[in-house]
């Protein structure tokens, strides 16, 4: 009897239970009401009577252990089992709903590729930056009214004065201190000014600065430069006017006008009845900046523009606020979905 229940044991732990028929193969052989267990404990009375307690022990010993078996493996299929039928591999995932470039970022991406196709590079700057590389390197005069506190957001006053880049003119001085002409790039990036935040003012935007440095760069590059510029961005029919202006930087320097791309010059409500829309300031880089950077102007002319990537936007999307373009607003983001320019 006692060698029946230890075979009966070692057939017990030996049974392998991988599915729902091996588990009930397993019941039926050992605890089902025709099993081994049952038929040994229907033995029991076979046993002399002073084994009895001792056997009858063994034999509630085997039941817990077949039963433990059983109810563990059957925890452990359903388990699996239920995995299996809610995960279902082959059902199309759940969509997750596409967003909507930001209208600036998509503004940037054409300008940039606008500008890449006729070989212009892309360089960044830092946004905190020093008085040199804002304003000394670019020709601001010491007491020249942008470096003011009303205009400038200083950091640090002192020796070395840090403030936030009030333009992307900064990338300019350092991509001249750190190469040798010809140089061709666009530095795209965002800038600060301490002013009040309304519609048409706000204490950050952006900028795309445009840089041309090499041997014999005339006035008339920059010119058909701008006007490639205009056209690849508004159209062939957009024409473009120069103004002229000032920047400490440049000299000479203008100011550039589309043709109103609303009212196709007519005269609008955007354009003021004037058929134009200024874009971008510019002009041939002046001598001295050059010099500040370490290149020869006696070899070297260059042309600089900058322009805000704000007001084409504006232009382009007929976004009236500028505030609207920080706010995050989902009902505002969400117009630009599938929008690429
Ligand atoms: N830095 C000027 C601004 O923030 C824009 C600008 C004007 C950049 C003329 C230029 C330039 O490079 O030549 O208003």
């Amino acid at each position: 009897m006692k060698a029946q229940i230890e075979q009966t044991r070692i057939a017990i732990e030996d049974f392998v239970i991988t599915d729902a028929t091996s588990l009930e193969a397993f019941r039926i052989q050992f605890i089902g009401s025709k099993g081994s267990i049952k038929q040994l404990f229907g033995g029991l009375k076979e046993v002399p009577n002073e084994e009895k307690r001792a056997v009858g022990q063994l034999l509630n010993e085997l039941r817990q252990l077949a039963e433990g078996k059983f109810e563990s493996s059957k925890d452990a299929l359903e388990t699996t089992e239920s995995n299996d039928s809610t995960i279902d591999v082959s059902r199309p995932g759940e969509p997750i709903a596409l967003g909507a470039r930001h209208p600036l970022s998509i503004v940037r991406s054409e300008i940039i590729s606008i500008f890449e196709r006729i070989g212009y590079t892309v360089s960044e700057g830092p946004e905190i930056e020093d008085d040199w590389h804002n304003f000394s390197a670019l020709n601001f005069p010491p007491e020249h009214p942008a470096r003011d506190m009303q205009d400038t957001f200083f950091i640090e006053k002192g020796e070395r004065e840090m403030a936030l880049r009030t333009h992307t003119s900064s990338v300019q001085v350092r991509v001249m201190e750190s190469s040798t002409p010809p140089i061709r790039t666009i530095s795209p990036g965002r800038v600060y000014r301490n002013e009040a935040i309304s519609a048409r003012a706000h204490c950050f935007f952006h900028q795309v600065e445009g840089l041309y440095i090499d041997k014999n760069v005339s006035f008339a590059d920059l010119k058909q430069t701008l006007d490639y510029f205009a056209k690849a961005l508004f159209g062939e029919k957009a024409r473009i006017r120069l103004r002229p202006s000032y920047f400490p930087f440049t000299e000479p320097s203008a100011e550039v006008d589309v043709s109103c791309t609303i009212c196709n010059a007519k005269g609008c409500n955007v354009c003021k009845h004037t058929g134009w829309l200024e874009i971008l300031g510019c002009g041939m880089v002046d001598p001295n900046v050059l010099k500040a950077s370490g290149i020869d102007p006696e070899v070297y002319t260059g042309f600089a523009f900058g322009m805000g990537i704000e007001r084409i936007a504006q232009l382009k999307f007929k976004v009236n606020d500028l505030r609207l373009y920080s706010e995050n607003d989902v009902r505002f983001l969400n117009q630009f979905k599938g929008v690429n320019f």
